[in-house]
């Protein structure tokens, strides 16, 4: 049976390995008060507490717009588009939070300056406006403290639902495929493209 979250692993892989722009990212579409709204996020490998293979999974901040977003609906939509693969996904997904100290783990290891921005996000939060760009630096100009605030956020993707195009096939036409998880399994189907 044919797991399509396998399969994404590896075109990311094969993506990856050639140079691709997009290999590590992905788009989160979310809805406002029934508008859709989607930007780009990086799709990680996010290790789990109980070890083994890590899961995939988005790191974002809780006072971010996305984060009241992930409220008002059941389930995200994420989009990944291998142009080097010629491979889209179409991924409808319930989020579980990542747990604290992986987060936590995970954010000791970014630049200085997104640390920064991080703890400015508790007086200012992610997408209020600022005075300029003079004024936002002055605000990240002092050092944060050396631990992720509580607003650092990670989520897994628990998907429910794939869809996988594949552009380059030897006769022509787009292979489609839509994958569906059922208690034992994941479920394929062949769409037409
Ligand atoms: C290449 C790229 C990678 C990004 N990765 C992230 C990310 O991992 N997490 C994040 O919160 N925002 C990331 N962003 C910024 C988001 O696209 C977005 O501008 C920001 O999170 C605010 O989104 P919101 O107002 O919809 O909450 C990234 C943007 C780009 C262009």
């Amino acid at each position: 049976m044919t797991d399509p979250l396998a399969l994404l692993r590896a075109d990311r892989a094969k993506a990856r390995a050639a140079g691709d722009p997009q290999g590590n990212l992905c788009v989160l579409a979310t809805v406002d008060g029934g508008e859709p709204q989607a930007r780009t996020l990086v799709l990680r490998e996010i290790e789990t507490a109980a070890g083994g293979a890590p899961r995939l999974g988005v790191l974002l901040n809780a006072t971010s717009a996305k984060y009241r977003q992930l409220g008002q609906s059941t389930a995200v939509t994420v989009h990944v588009h291998l142009a080097s693969v010629g491979a889209q996904y179409r991924l409808v997904c319930r989020l579980e939070p990542v747990p604290k100290a992986i987060v936590e783990a995970s954010w000791r290891l970014r630049p200085a300056v997104a640390k920064r921005l991080d703890w400015l996000y508790e007086d200012h939060p992610q997408g209020s406006a600022v005075a300029g760009r003079e004024a936002l630096a002055a605000m990240l100009a002092t050092p944060c403290p050396e631990f992720a605030p509580d607003s650092a956020l990670g989520f897994y993707l628990a998907p429910t639902a794939v869809e996988r195009l594949l552009l380059d096939q030897p006769d022509g036409v787009h292979d489609r495929r839509r994958y569906r998880l059922t208690p034992n399994a994941w479920q394929e189907e062949v769409l037409v493209p």
